[in-house]
């Protein structure tokens, strides 16, 4: 394994999503979540890019939501200035009417002067469907007929307060993705790096992270389980090691306690271009009124803006942007370090070809019964057990050389 690489053709198969791909062809296989359903209350028609297709997400009066084609096929306007309407939505130009199947269902001019032509019942654009689960909307873009839309466990428990924190980032899925299965990073991009952001800015250390000794992937139904070791911890009772937290294949992470668990989920806008989701919630005790579902919107890299390294996502943005629009993994060395990167690219291409070959690929969903009432994941009990959150004086310090803190 020491210092294996990657072909271009390789990497390039591996990242590029648009339609007709072979990744694309396989991530159009799973559900999306395309955007948060209150986006929609401000403004309930929406321009969205996904897995390199533009389209437009609606609200209709009807409360359904629908996810067509970007332009009315009549002269080309853009249906994101299009209206709602009891069923679908118009186009602005001459008032097209497009239904959630993509569907023209109304063409008023020709309607009146040509009625017995029926010539809408022959135009027809983009409807992908889409549904509602946990206050996000999924999308479906592949083949028919759709698997079940997962309702993975923080979606649909009870008693639980919901939040989505947005972070739109200009670089490839993969990035992100592959860092999901990187348990040492931890140790050194948010405790060693993050130690020497804070006292750049004159402030102690966060973390103090003790050493990676071992670590360890499993697949399992719906993906990677990753887990580590850490030093003097004991492999029999520590739950990073005899449980971890799973990468819920293919675009998905999920941790924490349950008590504050969160999934981050990786939405592939192109290939240069993925929205990061931290979908976080929290238990409600007995008696606490239940709070509405909340969302905020960070856009770090706008303008090419400095992202200082202060905070744990900062962290992780900073690695996988920095890495370039998508990374040149024909001159990257992996080694033992990178055993989970090389595992998830194995099952990313094995499942890639299963697609290819008619066949469902890894952690598809079509019996209901083991949707319902929702899909149990494991993960481990309490939240950022490795970080070793630690603001007191024993935390590991960063002490830089004379001169590092002016020359930021
Ligand atoms: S361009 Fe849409 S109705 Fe004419
Ligand atoms: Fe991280």
């Amino acid at each position: 394994m020491l210092g294996m690489a990657t072909t271009q053709a390789q990497n390039e198969q591996l990242t590029q999503i648009g339609p007709g791909t072979f990744m694309g062809n396989l991530l159009r296989r799973y559900w999306q979540p395309v955007a948060v359903a209150l986006e929609l209350d401000e403004n309930p028609v929406k321009a969205i890019r996904v897995l390199g297709e533009d389209l437009t997400l609606y609200r209709d009066h009807s409360g359904n939501y629908g996810l067509i084609g970007q332009r009315c096929v009549h002269r080309g306007v853009s249906m994101d200035r299009g209206i709602p309407e009891v069923c679908g939505l118009r186009c602005p130009y001459h008032g097209w009417v497009y239904d959630a199947t993509g569907q023209c269902t109304e063409q008023p001019f020709e309607d009146t002067v040509n009625p017995e032509a029926r010539y809408k019942d022959r135009i027809k654009i983009k409807g992908y469907p889409i549904q509602e689960l946990g206050g996000m909307l999924w999308a479906y873009l592949g083949q028919l007929p759709a698997p079940l839309l997962p309702r993975w466990d923080l979606l649909v428990e009870p008693d639980l307060d919901r939040a989505a924190e947005i972070y739109p980032l200009p670089c490839n899925w993969l990035q992100c993705m592959d860092n999901s299965v990187d348990p040492v990073h931890f140790e050194w991009l948010h405790g060693y790096f993050g130690n020497y952001e804070l006292a750049k800015d004159g402030q102690p250390p966060a973390m103090s992270v003790a050493k990676h000794v071992k670590i360890a992937f499993d697949v399992f139904r719906f993906g990677i389980m990753k887990r580590r070791l850490l030093a003097e911890e004991d492999p029999a009772t520590s739950d990073d090691w005899t449980t971890g937290h799973p990468l819920i294949f293919p675009l998905m992470l999920a941790q924490g306690s349950k008590g504050a668990a969160s999934f981050q989920f990786r939405l592939p806008v192109d290939d240069t271009h993925t929205i990061q989701t931290f979908y976080r919630t929290k238990k409600r005790a007995p008696g606490d009124v239940p709070k509405p579902f909340t969302m905020t919107y960070h856009d770090l890299f706008e303008n090419e803006k400095y992202v200082p390294g202060d905070k744990i996502p900062n962290q992780d943005f900073i690695a996988w942007v920095s890495q370039g629009p998508i990374s040149d993994r024909v001159n990257e060395h992996l080694t033992q370090i990178d055993t989970g990167v090389i595992l998830y690219h194995k099952l990313l291409i094995e499942s890639a070809r299963k697609v290819e070959e008619g066949l469902d690929p890894m952690g598809i969903i079509r019996n209901a019964d083991e949707n319902e009432p929702w899909v149990v994941i494991p993960r481990e009990n309490h939240a950022l057990s490795a970080f070793r959150i630690n603001r007191e004086a024993e935390a590991r310090s960063f002490d830089p050389p004379e001169g590092e803190l002016a020359a930021r």
